[in-house]
């Protein structure tokens, strides 16, 4: 009985597919090593997930009393995938209002007999560092993106650099390690950002809390992303554990709550009729979409390359997502047809089986967003990218991928983007190619492919850095639930 309240842990995403859904992926890992997990969010996330949580899992469900009512919101949305874009920070700033009920929440479950042994937070929840201090348990923060990205995102806001200079590059004042800066790497509400407006305001705020925290996870490994995860360990002075990759295990409907494109086993027969290495799939993931010139772009340049592809084909920008949507409208006349005729073209709309094709040997490459979800599936499979990146931190993912791993070529940025079909056709034929620079980048692949294999492995005599960094953690929150006395000293870890 005492062994069992001593071994719960309390999750808390914010309230968006995009991070509710690592959030399980991971709070389903810790569940495998013992632990007890409560998972919180408000009432219609509770209601949501009730359906995609596997049926052998006992991870309890617990509502966080929340009304978008009484937050500027339209009724009955709590998610920023049920909101228009316009809406995302007034959510944000909501969000921030759960402060009071979260505290309630904790002191509940510590007057029940159940205090839990660490709280788990999101990057946006850092105030919820000083409720779980409050009760003298254990904080932490979860990233569900990589060291690098993070590092370039938490910089970037904080600082605003693009504010004090008119040059179109820059380095980050407290990262330099990082490099130049293109304007074009920083998304729209950056650069409209001068630290007076709502956006850099909240966000600023939000960050800034991560340094009342007892440390930081990552979704990534420590060999591949060590520049990143320094950034944080010097810039907070916090313990910093990389324990990924947590691949998203969870239901892909759950995913997206989109309907599937096509079955993974229609998939998988289209792949198995392909030699090796000779596809490349290309998808934008489920946030982003490019825009219809770029499409025409991407079509023509597929058009005369003469290689096999999927393409996860979403509506462009501006198109409301929800209507019937018929790729042929968006396409270059008669491609549809023409690949049909050469069998070498999968058209998918939008929702494609993407580990299974990420996984099959028939591929070779991924062009992609580098959403760190894509980039940690397409890595894992050994699969080297084409980075193609949309916003938030895509464009630093893509930036170390390309400059500092070595497994990535970006070949545009953002939907503003005059991307020429010539050149889509030359970055892919450079990665696709059998010598010189592709050659380079699959072999890079397949040995990021083994390090992040060996940092998950767990074996007598032998344990993976991300499995240490796991184990690291619950020792570390262990040992604080124990030493109460101490609490608001930050405990630190000798490695
Ligand atoms: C639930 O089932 C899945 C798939 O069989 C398995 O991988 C996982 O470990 C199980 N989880 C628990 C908590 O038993
Ligand atoms: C939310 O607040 C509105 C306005 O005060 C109210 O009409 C509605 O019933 C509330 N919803 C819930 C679920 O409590
Ligand atoms: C950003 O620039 C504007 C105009 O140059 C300046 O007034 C403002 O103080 C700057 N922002 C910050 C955060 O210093």
């Amino acid at each position: 009985m005492e062994e069992r309240k001593e071994k719960m842990i309390v999750i808390f995403p914010y309230m968006a597919q995009g991070h509710i859904i690592p959030f399980l992926s991971l709070a389903l890992q810790i569940e495998k090593k013992g632990y007890q997990i409560t998972f919180v969010n408000t009432p219609l996330n509770i209601k949501n997930l009730k359906q995609s949580l596997p049926l052998n899992s006992s991870i309890r469900l617990l509502e966080i009393p929340f009304n978008s009512s009484d937050h500027r919101l339209p009724p009955e949305t709590e998610n920023t995938d049920s909101i228009p874009f316009s809406l995302t920070l007034t959510l944000l700033e909501a969000s921030v209002s759960l402060k009071p009920a979260f505290r309630n929440l904790i002191s509940d479950l510590v007057r029940g007999g159940a205090p839990p042994l660490a709280v788990i937070a999101d990057i946006f929840f850092g105030w919820t560092a000083e409720v779980a201090h409050e009760f003298g348990i254990f904080h932490t923060i979860f990233s569900s993106t990589g060291g690098f990205g993070m590092a370039c995102y938490y910089s970037v806001w904080m600082n605003l650099p693009h504010n004090y200079t008119d040059s179109v590059e820059f380095t980050l004042p407290d990262f330099p390690e990082a490099g130049l800066i293109h304007r074009t790497q920083l998304s729209a509400n950056v650069l409209a950002a001068d630290g007076t407006d709502p956006s850099s305001k909240i966000i600023q705020l939000l960050l800034s809390s991560w340094v009342d925290s007892d440390g930081i996870l990552f979704n990534t490994i420590e060999e591949i992303d060590k520049i990143g995860l320094y950034y944080f360990r010097r810039k907070l002075s916090l313990p910093v554990w990389p324990i990924g990759p947590i691949l998203l295990s969870v239901d892909s409907r759950a995913r997206s709550n989109k309907v599937c494109g096509i079955s993974s086993e229609s998939c998988i027969n289209w792949l198995d009729s392909k030699p090796q290495n000779s596809v490349l799939y290309i998808s934008f993931g489920s946030q982003h979409t490019i825009s219809a010139s770029q499409m025409m772009q991407l079509a023509k340049a597929l058009d005369s390359i003469d290689i096999n592809f999927i393409w996860v084909v979403r509506p462009p920008l501006g198109f409301d997502m929800n209507l019937e949507f018929d790729a042929v409208e968006w396409l270059p006349e008669g491609f549809l047809k023409r690949i049909e005729e050469q069998n070498r073209g999968l058209i998918i709309v939008k929702w494609a089986p993407q580990v299974e094709i990420l996984l099959h040997k028939a591929v070779a490459a991924f062009l992609s967003h580098c959403g760190w979800n894509s980039v940690l599936e397409s890595i894992s499979a050994g699969v080297p990218l084409i980075g193609w990146p949309m916003g938030a931190e895509q464009f630093y993912n893509v930036k170390y991928l390309e400059e500092e791993v070595g497994v990535c070529m970006e070949v545009a940025r953002g939907t503003n983007f005059e991307v020429r079909n010539e050149d889509i056709v030359k970055k892919i034929g450079i990665v696709m190619g059998e010598n010189g620079k592709g050659k380079e980048i699959r072999e890079k692949a397949c040995e990021v492919k083994k390090m992040i294999e060996n940092g998950g492995r767990d074996e007598e005599g032998y344990k993976g850095s991300s499995v240490r960094a796991m184990e690291e953690f619950l020792n570390v929150a262990a040992f604080f639930g124990k030493e109460k006395k101490v609490r608001g000293q930050k405990c630190r870890m000798n490695t």
